[in-house]
């Protein structure tokens, strides 16, 4: 639980000098989001597919199927890359592409494809960070039961092998998982991502497997690439009680334990938490040394940032029992989700203080707002630009406060399919028409253009 945001702070200077010299300043993106082209060259149906195309799902009944196109169009995003200036790009491989079945044969066309956009990123003098799994389960896997089945841990171990095996002479940066508790939580508890479930007990087992599945893929990793980096990417929030009700505090404490202490204290050595075990009631299926392989010393975290949590106490609720609460009168972004950088600074100074973190790379931030081309073709973004400067600058201040952060990955280079949400919110620093495909750098992306470059020339500020 975190102390209550001071709101007079605003953070409208970045202390650009806080900042290493080698920071990484990169954007991100996952494969389902923009690749398309999800038929071609051997790739399998993932979750996602599946999810996406059974009626009711997603907004408008939208899916990846072509996405940003950017299977066919990866040369001209790094080209976009480089007029952002950024030295580093945080993708994700999609499994249903390198291994379709799941176990089984390397398709030779899926691992070609990412060999060749790292090659070409290394080419423009672009750092990439590579995540072997951003929610894109092959769906043969899912069939046999996926995450809250062991076995789906042991394979992503074994694909993971074949990927690091493959770039590992070329890629330094390695995520196991993007955000597992969303795959948990929401894809098998809300049942509001892929695979749709609303199951305790499948959700547990699945959270157990996932962090299983990291732990085996990070031993995996290192075997074949002995100078990987490797971290793993939590998306964490900062949590705040709706009132002082006694019962309020502990839904509070609950729900940062549902969606903060759950994933960061088995991969700090310290177990599943004993109250959030009490709370689900559900038996994890531990074997003798599992804890150990979750708790292999990682080189660095990864932190997803959006927005903060005020919850309330909500008894007749699913697990955690603690509901989010609306506060009016707040800042918010097209996703509804209220806007507060203090919590990115919290959270850097809490992987440090609290778990010793010893590198942090921000892995994600960004912001969706109902954009408006104007009849020049340009995007003019002011609310994007307010929210990447607050929280770069936040994120600048934790490092002035001890922060050991090495990289800042803005959500997201492209316009792309936002899950659930559809094509409707749009994250990107460029826009994307998706009627052409014509990709247009956003004032947000100019303006980040201009940060990293005056951080490269040594300004000690930037507004
Ligand atoms: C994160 C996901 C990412 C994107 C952003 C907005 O939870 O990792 O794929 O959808 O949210």
């Amino acid at each position: 639980m975190t102390e209550l945001p001071d709101s007079e702070r605003t953070f409208v200077t970045i202390d650009l000098a806080a900042l290493p010299r080698d920071f990484l300043w990169g954007t991100a993106t996952s494969a389902y989001q923009i690749e398309g082209a999800v038929a071609e060259d051997g790739r399998s149906p993932s979750i996602w597919d599946t999810f996406s195309h059974t009626p009711g799902k997603t907004d408008s009944g939208d899916h990846g199927d072509t996405a940003c196109d950017h299977y066919h169009r990866w040369r001209e995003d790094i080209g976009l890359m480089r007029r952002l200036g950024v030295n580093a790009y945080r993708l994700s491989i999609a499994w249903p592409r390198v291994v379709p079945g799941g176990d089984g044969p390397v398709n030779a066309k899926g691992l070609a494809f990412y060999d060749e956009l790292v090659d070409g990123l290394l080419a423009a003098g672009i750092t990439p960070s590579v995540t072997l799994y951003h929610w894109d389960l092959p769906q043969t896997l899912q069939d046999r039961g996926g995450w809250p089945e062991r076995a789906t841990a042991e394979l992503f171990a074994s694909y993971a092998a074949v990927v690091a095996d493959r770039l590992g002479d070329r890629v330094v940066h390695w995520t196991t998982l993007n955000e597992p508790s969303c795959s948990a939580w929401i894809g098998h508890l809300e049942g509001k991502m892929a695979p749709g479930l609303t199951d305790l007990t499948a959700a547990v087992r699945a959270s157990y497997h996932l962090l299983l599945g990291h732990g085996l893929a990070t031993q995996a990793i290192r075997a074949a690439a002995p100078d990987a980096k490797v971290g793993i990417v939590n998306n964490l929030s900062t949590v705040f009680p709706a009132t002082d009700r006694p019962e309020d505090l502990a839904a509070a404490r609950r729900h940062d334990g549902h969606v903060n202490r759950w994933w960061l204290d088995p991969v700090h050595g310290r177990g599943f938490p004993a109250d959030m075990r009490e709370v689900y009631g559900v038996e994890l299926p531990e074997r003798a040394g599992d804890l150990e392989t979750i708790a292999a010393p990682l080189d660095w975290l990864g932190l997803n940032y959006y927005f903060p949590a005020h919850v309330a106490d909500d008894p007749a609720g699913p697990a955690p029992h603690a509901r989010s609460v609306r506060r009016p009168d707040v800042p918010r972004t097209g996703m509804d989700w209220e806007i507060d950088a203090s919590g990115i600074e919290t959270l850097l100074l809490r992987l440090t203080d609290e778990y010793g973190a010893r590198k942090i790379h921000v892995t994600e931030n960004g912001s969706a707002f109902s954009d408006v081309v104007r009849p020049d073709g340009s995007v003019d973004d002011p609310e994007r630009q307010d929210y990447l400067v607050g929280h770069l600058a936040a994120c600048a201040s934790a490092a002035r406060k001890g922060a050991p952060l090495a990289g800042y990955f803005a959500w997201s280079l492209l316009d792309n399919f936002e899950w659930a949400y559809g094509y409707d919110k749009r994250f990107g620093l460029v826009h994307v028409d998706y009627r052409t495909q014509a990709r247009t750098i956003k004032g947000s992306g100019h303006r980040y253009a201009e940060i990293v470059r005056a951080h490269r020339e040594g300004s000690r500020k930037a507004a």
